[in-house]
């Protein structure tokens, strides 16, 4: 990416503590750019040089553990790898950080993830079997394992449950990533459980509860298309349903 010929970058944070704030702020710093500086690297100078109590997450720095997911400039995005160059790039002057919205702000930037890891937790997102052990591992044919290819690459971010307006108006509703993990298991050559898996996503609280609205494909920063995991979703329980297989 070429050089921007920039000292300095204006950056925007929301700050807000539950405990102790009445109402959110923003606060504005400038902070000197370097070359290839990602917005985690902006926020770290905050934290390190100008306000220790910045609250942000963050862990791989590299894009895999999905922690350091943010709304910033108004867009879904993993903190560690975006460039601050990229963001000038599109035509905005200064940087805007904001937590993921919709979630219960903790502090700063960090969100209450509860809800989406117990809809993680309740689809199940582990391997079941009826067969015996085999003696090496479950083998699977390229063609089997490019069924999961573009699913096993959610790194859990979060972005797509904070995007889906299902999910702000259905407290029930158990998510876009829950449901597309469920159709990842589902198609899933090794899996013997399929049956139960269509049983708890395809209902009002499931699949059916998604409107085809497309936000949790756009927020996705793996650009994982859920809303087409769901509708296969919905496909395979209608198809069990006809066998009265549910
Ligand atoms: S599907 Fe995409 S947006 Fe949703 S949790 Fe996984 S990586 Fe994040
Ligand atoms: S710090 Fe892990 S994805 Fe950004």
């Amino acid at each position: 990416m070429a050089k921007l010929d920039i000292e300095r970058i204006r950056l925007k944070v929301y700050r807000f503590d539950p405990e102790t704030d009445r109402e959110a702020r923003i606060d504005t710093h400038d902070v000197p750019y370097v070359d290839g500086m990602t917005v985690l690297d902006a926020l770290f100078h905050v934290l390190e040089k100008i306000d220790g109590s910045l609250a942000f997450r963050f862990s791989c720095r590299e894009g895999i553990c999905g922690a350091c997911a943010m709304f910033i400039n108004g867009s879904y995005r993993l903190a560690c790898e975006t460039q601050v160059a990229r963001v000038l790039r599109e035509g905005h002057r200064e940087l805007h950080v904001m937590p993921l919205p919709h979630l219960p702000v903790i502090k700063d930037l960090v969100v209450d993830m509860t809800r989406f890891w117990q809809n993680y937790e309740a689809i199940a997102p582990w391997i079941v079997t009826r067969t015996a052990d085999p003696e090496k591992e479950r083998l699977q044919s390229p063609a089997q394992r490019k069924l999961i290819d573009e699913y096993v690459g959610c790194i859990l971010c979060g972005s797509c449950f904070s995007s889906c307006p299902s999910v702000w108006t259905g407290r029930e509703y158990l998510g876009p990533n829950a449901m597309m993990k469920t159709y990842r298991w589902v198609v899933d050559s090794r899996d013997d459980a399929a049956v139960e898996r269509l049983g708890r996503a395809g209902n009002e609280k499931g699949a059916w509860r998604c409107h085809t609205i497309f936000n949790c494909t756009e927020a996705c920063p793996k650009k994982i298309n859920q809303t087409s995991a769901i509708q296969g979703l919905k496909r395979r329980t209608v198809a069990a349903m006809l066998r009265g297989a549910r």
